[in-house]
């Protein structure tokens, strides 16, 4: 007879994903078991609580690493509840024969908009300006006061300042969209496969270097992988023009933190705000930057809208009941190693 199928998830997700997941699981007698608690199982209890499961529902929180698939024989697929599957050892996963999907597109615009936000917070010195009606300071309007960086829709007389998106994907295109169509702001990207063509709003392709160059205000966007791991450390930071800002909505492993404090310190750099940090989370006393009046750090938020969220739920299920059933992996994730 076969044995039933075993599933394990790692978090509470959203209640439509849950929902799909037990009609299929009640008609196909799978056993579902829920990580009950609001922190990430520890590397022990993800052990042991995955241990002869089948398929394994993931989130960011979860390394998935080679010496741990090991210890999972019968895992046939991993579904991540996040586009970036930076968490799991693919090379790994793939010479196990286990599959790998993730939940793309869902969070394109939440995590855009939430870059978008953070740009527009840094610019325009928001904590400055909340901190000082909130703490009574706000004593008049001057015309020299409170002055801050305007984003778009300024003559080229007026000198622009350069947005530059590193990294073309979904959220960097949707973000240069934002930016370029919604605000006439002056974009310019750089990404692997070249100049993208039919992009559908303004934007000048650069090369890497001369994107960090020439950006007054640097937006990370690619993934995290062996490529970009690191790629923003001292030497690269700084390169950057003096006065310009530093935003990463992508991954923390890709910047060095002592470095974005350092240039901070330095004045070379205006600003940086960061959704991601290294390590994660971070917390007062171990990360300067989060006390730091010219850096803005956010959670890892990007993808945290109740749209968002139920979408990608929906999907790393969808995952996960299509290849139980058939093998089918309609979000499969890709292999990057
Ligand atoms: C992702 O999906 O990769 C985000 O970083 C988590 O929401």
């Amino acid at each position: 007879m076969k044995s039933k199928s075993k599933i394990f998830i790692t978090r509470i997700i959203h209640d439509d994903a849950l929902n799909l997941l037990y009609s299929h699981a009640l008609q196909e007698s799978w056993e579902v078991k829920i990580w009950p608690h609001p922190l990430p199982p520890t590397r022990e209890e993800l052990i042991h609580e995955a241990r002869g499961a089948h398929a394994l529902l993931t989130m960011i929180t979860d390394k998935i690493d080679k010496p741990l698939l090991a210890l999972l024989p019968e895992l046939k697929i991993i579904s991540n509840h996040a586009v970036g599957v930076d968490n799991i050892d693919l090379k790994a996963a793939s010479e196990q024969a286990v599959a790998v999907g993730n939940t793309p597109d869902v969070l394109t615009a939440a995590t855009a908009e939430l870059g978008l936000l953070l740009t527009m917070a840094l610019l325009r010195n928001l904590p400055f300006a909340l901190d000082k009606a909130k703490t009574n300071q706000w004593r008049t309007w001057g015309p020299l006061l409170d002055l801050t960086v305007q984003l778009g829709d300024m003559s080229p007389a007026d000198s622009p300042p350069l947005f530059g998106i590193y990294g073309l994907g979904r959220i960097g295109q949707s973000l240069g969209r934002m930016l370029s169509l919604g605000l006439k702001a002056n974009v310019a990207y750089t990404n692997t496969r070249g100049p993208v063509t039919n992009l559908e709003y303004p934007a000048k392709w650069l090369s890497p270097q001369e994107l960090i160059s020439k950006a007054d205000v640097l937006i990370v966007t690619c993934p995290s992988n062996r490529s970009t791991s690191g790629l923003f450390n001292k030497t690269t930071l700084s390169c950057m023009k003096k006065g310009a800002y530093f935003v990463n909505i992508s991954r923390g492993d890709l910047h060095d933190e002592e470095a974005l404090l350092q240039l901070l310190e330095a004045n070379h750099l205006a600003g940086v705000a960061l959704d991601v940090t290294n390590p994660e989370p971070a917390t007062l006393g171990r990360n300067p930057l989060l006390s730091h009046p010219r850096a803005l750090i956010t959670p890892h938020i990007g993808s945290a809208t109740t749209n968002a969220r139920r979408h990608m739920g929906i999907l790393a299920v969808q995952n996960i009941i299509s290849y139980l059933k058939s093998n089918g992996l309609p979000h499969p994730a890709p292999f990057t190693p």
